[in-house]
């Protein structure tokens, strides 16, 4: 193992807010010395909080370990420890929250606990040299569209009820189709969509700058039972509708905000035709679209230590006794004063 001494400090980042555990580790100056991601793959059907806890759990030490060794330092070099705090599943925020608590006062070092939202922004604006942009947050649990104002990421739209990447996943689900291990849903569905030809019309629920998935889901798993549709159409129709949603609000954000940036991040920025879309309205307002690779993209710790070093560098800590985990933490309630 090579040993470096990272020259100004570095922080380690633990993701545990949903189905994956993950630590990554970031120096003071911006490089991703790790970033080790252990998926949590439910039996069937969706997640289940306390079983995805116990995953957490159980794989803390080794991808501690994992994440030591790719990044070639010792505990002793961390000059301070970041958690996901929120919002997230209780039983998964509370698991990585402990191992973080443990580690923080065992090595004499503070605690900063981050926002799970802020932190997916600030390695997306890392990795693209982004400045100011409006951010399209797309997963399996969350759909927002965010951008900076006053001292706070500002939620500009959400989804009112369920996340787009839930929306794919249950559809695929009901449609019985088969995933390999490590492939999402929503790539299965892509897959499908990429050979549709019909367009079918489906519900397209946009109030406001706020998003409605739960209408279009039914009706998509209704036209399904029928059974006399082509299951590539309906794969096709159902990201048309449900892209188009968000494209929409988000290019509402842009006009509104002027700003000069669009990042496309979370689980569902990975889809090839949400890009082209997204690219597509960021270059008719004279935008530079930004994506990251599906490592920095997905629930990673990477993004968790990053935050935590913009955090901990401008002065924010978490005190152990205020620590405690914040399963509804919303965006907007944060300051971030590393933002000018
Ligand atoms: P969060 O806790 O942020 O809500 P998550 O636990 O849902 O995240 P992610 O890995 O960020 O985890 O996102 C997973 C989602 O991304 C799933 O709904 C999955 O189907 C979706 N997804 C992955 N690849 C694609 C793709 N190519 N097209 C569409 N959706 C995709
Ligand atoms: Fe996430």
């Amino acid at each position: 193992m090579t040993r470096r001494k990272p020259m100004e400090g570095c922080c380690l980042g633990i993701e545990s807010t949903a189905d994956d555990f993950s630590v990554g580790i970031a120096t003071f100056n911006g490089e991703i010395l790790a970033n080790i991601i252990s998926a949590y793959m439910p039996p069937e059907g969706g997640i289940h909080p306390r079983e995805a806890a116990r995953h957490h759990a159980e794989n803390a030490s080794k991808v501690l370990e994992e994440a030591f060794k790719k990044a070639g330092i010792k505990p002793k070099d961390l000059s301070v420890i970041a958690f996901s705090q929120g919002p997230g599943l209780g039983p998964c925020l509370r698991t990585g929250a402990t191992v973080a608590r443990a580690l923080a006062s065992y090595l004499g070092v503070q605690l900063v606990g981050v926002n799970h939202c802020v932190a997916h922004i600030e390695i997306g604006k890392l990795k693209n040299d982004a400045e100011d942009p409006v951010t399209l947050y797309v997963s399996g649990g969350n759909t927002m569209v965010a951008a900076f104002d006053a001292g706070r990421y500002r939620v500009f739209g959400e989804t009112l009820d369920i996340a787009l990447g839930n929306c794919l996943d249950v559809f695929a689900r009901e449609a019985g189709l088969r995933q390999k291990p490590g492939e999402p849903f929503g790539a299965i569905v892509e897959k499908l969509a990429r050979n549709g030809r019909r367009l079918i019309p489906l519900p397209y629920t946009v109030k406001g700058m706020d998003m409605s998935f739960s209408g279009l889901l039914t009706a998509s798993i209704n036209m399904l039972k029928k059974g006399d549709l082509k299951l590539e159409d309906l794969c096709y129709s159902l990201q048309e509708t449900a892209f188009s949603m968000v494209v929409e609000v988000t290019e509402r954000a842009l006009a509104h905000t002027e700003k000069k940036e669009v990042l496309l991040t979370g689980g569902v920025a990975a889809n090839r035709r949400l890009q082209e879309m997204v690219r597509s309205i960021a270059e008719e307002h004279d935008a530079r679209f930004c994506t990251v690779p599906k490592e920095f993209a997905v629930d990673n710790g990477a993004m968790i230590a990053w935050a935590g070093v913009l955090a901990f560098t401008h002065g924010v800590t978490t005190p152990i006794d205020e620590s405690f985990v914040k399963l509804r933490w919303r965006l907007e309630e944060v300051e971030v004063p590393w933002v000018k």
